[in-house]
């Protein structure tokens, strides 16, 4: 697991920034807003009131994971977007439990919070032997069949980051590498009053502001930004009409925004915004048929009393990838 900042992981930064700032509208890529710091807020996220993703994922988790043993059998599990993994010790621990040996692949972009999960998972349970990726989603998808049988972790509702296109490719590709029979289990955030969504994307702390601004401390540091933190605002709405939070940053004055490692400034002009993430939220309904037109049976759902969260089950079927 190698430190972050090598002169290819800048340039492939750069080059991601120069792509989503030359579009209309702009936005850049979520997945760089995961540097250290950004994972350290991230963390502080999940334990913020407004939240509720992570304590109610959390509990059904708490709750099902050795009902989950019992479907899946002895797996390999590979955790995509392993953040801390906290959560993930439900698992571990109920699978480790069975007395055979467990073999866990975190996989994530963030090498300081990819270190810190297996650290703390190696202490807390000798009999689990960690391989972390660190890395994109893509690069453990062959490890899917080699390490078979496996079952897929995507948790957090991280799946929800993904627009259309990008959850379309994402899917093919699991379905292409997943040998028949493997499991997937998928946190969803579902659909529920707007204003407990836009509350958990606007906490009253500041935190996730802070997170989103942080992407541009990055930028600053690693591109050569030289934007003024102090004028940007952080902004999360609800967009009815695509069923997902928008969350970005709004200039409140124009500023030029430079991209140093490919020698190209870009004009932000005051009010405009740049998105820098997207949260879907879903139906346990739409994602049973959706997930279906990629080979995926879902085989058990688990829910919270209050159906704000649900965690899906599926095994992948012989049918076609669409
Ligand atoms: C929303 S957080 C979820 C963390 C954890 N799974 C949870 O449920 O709390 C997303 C995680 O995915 C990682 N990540 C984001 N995009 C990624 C990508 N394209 N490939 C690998 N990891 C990624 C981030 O570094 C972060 O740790």
């Amino acid at each position: 697991m190698a430190p972050t900042t090598t002169n290819a992981s800048i340039r492939d930064f750069a080059n991601a920034v120069a792509l989503g700032l030359s579009d209309t509208p702009r936005w850049l890529p979520a997945r760089f807003l995961y540097d250290a710091k950004g994972s350290e807020l991230f963390e502080q996220i999940c334990d913020l009131p407004e939240y509720y993703l992570t304590r109610t994922e959390a509990a059904i988790l708490s709750r099902s994971a050795a009902t989950i043993r019992e479907i899946t059998g002895p797996v390999t599990m590979i955790e995509l977007g392993s953040g801390s993994a906290v959560k993930t010790d439900h698992l571990l621990a109920a699978y480790a439990e069975a007395g055979r040996p467990v073999r866990y692949v975190p996989v994530d972009v963030s090498a300081s919070i990819l270190r810190v999960a297996a650290d703390r998972i190696e202490e807390t349970f000798p009999s689990v032997n960690v391989a972390g990726v660190h890395g994109e989603y893509e690069q453990a998808f062959p490890l899917l069949a080699e390490f078979a049988p496996t079952m897929l972790l995507f948790l957090g509702s991280t799946i929800g980051n993904m627009d259309h296109s990008e959850s379309v490719a994402f899917w093919r590709r699991v379905c292409a590498a997943m040998p028949l029979g493997s499991f997937v289990l998928l946190g969803v955030d579902l659909m529920k009053d707007v204003d407990l969504l836009e509350a958990a994307y606007n906490d009253a702390a500041g935190v996730t502001a802070r997170f989103t601004k942080n992407l541009f401390v990055r930028m600053n540091r690693e591109l050569g930004a030289a934007l003024d933190i102090d004028r940007i605002e952080h902004v999360a709405r609800w967009n009815a009409e695509w069923r997902r939070i928008e969350i970005g940053a709004r200039f409140e004055t124009a500023q030029d925004l430079h991209v140093a490692p490919l020698g190209r400034t870009f004009r932000i002009e005051a009010g405009e915004r740049i998105m820098t993430e997207i949260s879907r939220k879903f139906t346990i309904d739409e994602l049973e048929a959706y997930l279906a037109c990629f080979g995926l049976e879902l085989i058990r759902t688990l829910t919270d009393d209050r159906r704000w969260f649900a965690l899906m089950l599926f095994r992948k079927g012989d049918g076609e990838c669409w």
